[in-house]
């Protein structure tokens, strides 16, 4: 008996020596496992006359819960231990300072047809859309402007195919919104338009704004009521200066192109005139009774004038340092 009591001190300093569950499982079967010095014992009863086997067994008992005990304890020791270790590694500081998130903003030209927007919805205009793959029909014949002539030169095209084009302007939804409209209308047209075009004041890909408001009694005053009403709110200027020079687009008659003065000199920021009978005749509008006029207007040669930009390629750029100016 007093060897067996010897077992559990020697089988709790086994166990301590344990550091990982599967040593612990090893340490186990020394003493537990099936050719192990509790189990020899237990097989030893048999060796044991009648009387003294129920005192041997229960003392082997007592041992072997002694035991087992032992080693329960060190395997929650073990688990334990493991669990304060993940806990210790997968531990966040939450005092750390967070990573600097880099703020965004609205692109320049973005903010700018937002105002241009809103300054002419506040006069009652709506906002129509077409296509930016126009047909040969709606870029150029409807407008008056048929194969062989030579205001097609006007535009430096990009063809997509032998009728399709990147619009070169926005005036094709004029034609697509009178198609499908019947005066009095009112709307502007921005969007994205393309032309083979490349320097300071000049982008292969760039916005304008069409206006366009057709009504039994619209006239030329109306239309430079509008526009320069439009301009002094947009750059917030009384004085402002706008120059409406003659000249000649196939779509409207009289035309004029408008300027605004810009380092001295005139800079030409749109197209403008009292709408052609022969647009009104392709979109069934009687130029009879209606009169019409619209306007083209460059939106990046607005933003250059209102934030004082040299270079018209700054804005597709993508700089940030040049962006970031307009971020509020
Ligand atoms: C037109 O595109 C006509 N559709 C405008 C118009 C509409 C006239 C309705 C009459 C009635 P124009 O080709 O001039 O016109 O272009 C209008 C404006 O777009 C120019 O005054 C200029 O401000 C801008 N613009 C033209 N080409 C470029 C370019 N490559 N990059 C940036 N802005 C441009």
């Amino acid at each position: 008996m007093s060897d067996l009591n010897h077992l559990i001190a020697e089988a709790q300093t086994d166990f301590i020596a344990c550091d990982a569950l599967p040593a612990l499982e090893n340490a186990k079967a020394k003493y537990l496992g099936k050719t192990g010095l509790l189990t020899d014992a237990l097989k030893g009863l048999g060796k044991l006359s009648a009387e003294e086997r129920p005192a041997a067994g229960a003392a082997i008992n007592v041992v072997k819960q002694a035991i087992e005990q032992a080693l329960n304890a060190r395997r929650e020791a073990i688990l334990d231990a493991a669990q304060a270790q993940q806990l210790a590694n997968e531990s966040l500081d939450i005092t750390l300072p967070a990573r600097a998130q880099s703020r965004g903003g609205l692109h320049p030209v973005t903010l700018t047809l937002q105002r241009i927007e809103q300054l002419f919805h506040s006069i009652g205009f709506d906002v129509a859309n077409g296509p930016e793959i126009e047909t040969d029909f709606y870029n150029f014949t409807a407008l008056n402007i048929p194969e062989n002539h030579p205001a097609r030169a006007m535009h430096d095209t990009f063809y997509v195919d032998e009728s399709h084009v990147l619009r070169t302007h926005t005036s094709p939804v004029q034609v697509h919104y009178m198609q499908n409209q019947q005066p009095p209308l009112k709307i502007i047209a921005p969007g994205r338009v393309y032309r083979v075009d490349s320097d300071a004041t000049h982008s292969p890909m760039f916005h304008q704004v069409e206006g366009l408001w057709v009504d039994e009694d619209i006239s030329f005053a109306n239309l430079k009521g509008v526009v320069q009403d439009f301009l002094q709110k947009f750059f917030e200027r009384d004085d402002l200066t706008v120059r409406f020079r003659p000249s000649f687009f196939p779509f409207t008659e009289p035309s004029a192109e408008m300027d605004m003065s810009w380092n001295g000199s005139w800079l030409e920021i749109g197209g403008c005139g009292m709408v052609h009978p022969e647009v009104f005749k392709h979109v069934n509008i009687d130029s009879e009774q209606y009169r019409g006029f619209a306007f083209g207007l460059g939106v990046e040669r607005l933003a250059m004038l209102r934030y004082g930009v040299n270079d018209l390629r700054h804005f597709f750029n993508n700089d940030l340092r040049f962006l970031q100016q307009f971020i509020k």
